[in-house]
């Protein structure tokens, strides 16, 4: 099969086909509301395995199992009464839950890559839940990139970032949200925010009544331990880029944010009208339009902290850090 064969509209046939691939523990690559999943059947060790040759990316980081519902991740992880509460709030939806593993859970155990506990997420894109209830099977999903690259928003993105890689892409246009799910560990003493996302830390905490603490990134990453995916660099375009930029220099392509400042040669701007969930949805799709020659180095606006923001900022500042 050639790329463009391997990428196929999302209708019920070729939903049937990816079921079935899933099912023979081969990888498909799915739309979810927040970005592309490369997804494989989560209780086969050698379909897991295949999602980190794939990827190219590091054992030690654990992939996200979505499922359909909170009754398909008890069978594998354990609820406390936070996860239901958060569950019934959130799902289907942008948030992962990291519970702890059911002494019978039948996950492989490369989804948690040696924790103790699982990711969990019930996804709410209509592609993503139609495979999922074809394949019956919880399906293990990281971003459907090479590991440390842009995440694909786009299908066409799948297919340049992995290529052969992937048995089959099917297509449900482009992500709504178009950054990744607000990643919270419930496992421990207090929840705690791994990754920012699309799910807003106060939102959260106005949900459980209840602070949320966030885990420092920096250090995260070179433990490696609570939560090895926060390596630092990640999300990165080829190029360099300079954040808390007013504009362009010679050489630079210019991502901009709010009014003022109109798309052009090497010039986009995320949301000329300052809308953060716009920016969102429009973030690595821009990143990837400007990493192109003749431009050296991409230069970006300041984006606000509040809400989404902070999810914006923490993939620029990961995108950002030199490799
Ligand atoms: O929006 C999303 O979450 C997308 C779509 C496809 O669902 N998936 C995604 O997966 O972004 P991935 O693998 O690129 O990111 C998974 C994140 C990583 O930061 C990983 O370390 C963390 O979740 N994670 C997964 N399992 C974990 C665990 N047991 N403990 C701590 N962190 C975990
Ligand atoms: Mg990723």
């Amino acid at each position: 099969m050639n790329d463009v064969n391997r990428i196929r509209a999302a209708d019920d046939d070729a939903i049937a086909q990816a079921a079935q691939l899933i099912r023979d523990g081969r990888l498909v690559a799915f739309p979810t509301e927040t970005v592309y999943g490369l997804g494989a059947d989560a209780t086969n060790d050698r379909a897991c395995a295949a999602i980190f040759s794939a990827k190219g990316r590091p054992q030690f980081n654990p992939l996200i199992v979505h499922v359909t519902d909170t009754g398909a991740a008890a069978e594998h992880v354990t609820f406390s009464a936070a996860a239901k509460l958060l569950a019934e709030r959130f799902w289907p939806g942008p948030l992962t839950l990291v519970l702890p593993r059911r002494a019978d859970c039948r996950l492989s155990l490369l989804v948690s890559a040696g924790l103790d506990t699982a990711a969990v997420r019930s996804p709410a894109h209509p592609v993503a839940r139609a495979l999922l209830v074809a394949a019956r099977t919880p399906i293990a999903a990281p971003s459907a990139n090479r590991s440390g690259s842009v995440s694909p928003t786009p299908a066409e993105h799948v297919s340049t970032s992995l290529g052969n890689a992937v048995d089959l892409i099917l297509d449900g246009g482009a992500c709504s949200i178009g950054i990744e799910s607000t990643v919270l560990d419930l496992s421990g003493a207090q929840p705690t925010m791994l990754r920012p996302g699309a799910v807003t830390h106060t939102e959260l905490e106005k949900a459980l009544g209840q602070s949320v603490a966030r885990s420092d990134i920096a250090a995260t990453g070179q433990t490696g331990l609570a939560s090895p995916g926060l390596i630092a660099r990640h999300y990165a375009p080829n190029r360099p880029l300079r954040l808390l930029a007013i504009a362009p220099q010679p050489g630079e392509a210019f991502l901009a944010f709010g009014p003022g400042t109109d798309s052009g040669p090497g010039i986009l701007n995320l949301s000329p009208r300052g809308d953060l969930a716009e920016a969102a949805a429009n973030l690595f799709r821009m990143l990837r339009a400007l990493d192109q020659a003749p431009y050296r180095r991409i230069a970006v606006m300041p984006i606000p902290k509040t809400g989404l923001g902070e999810a914006i900022n923490d993939r620029l500042k990961r995108a950002a850090t030199p490799a």
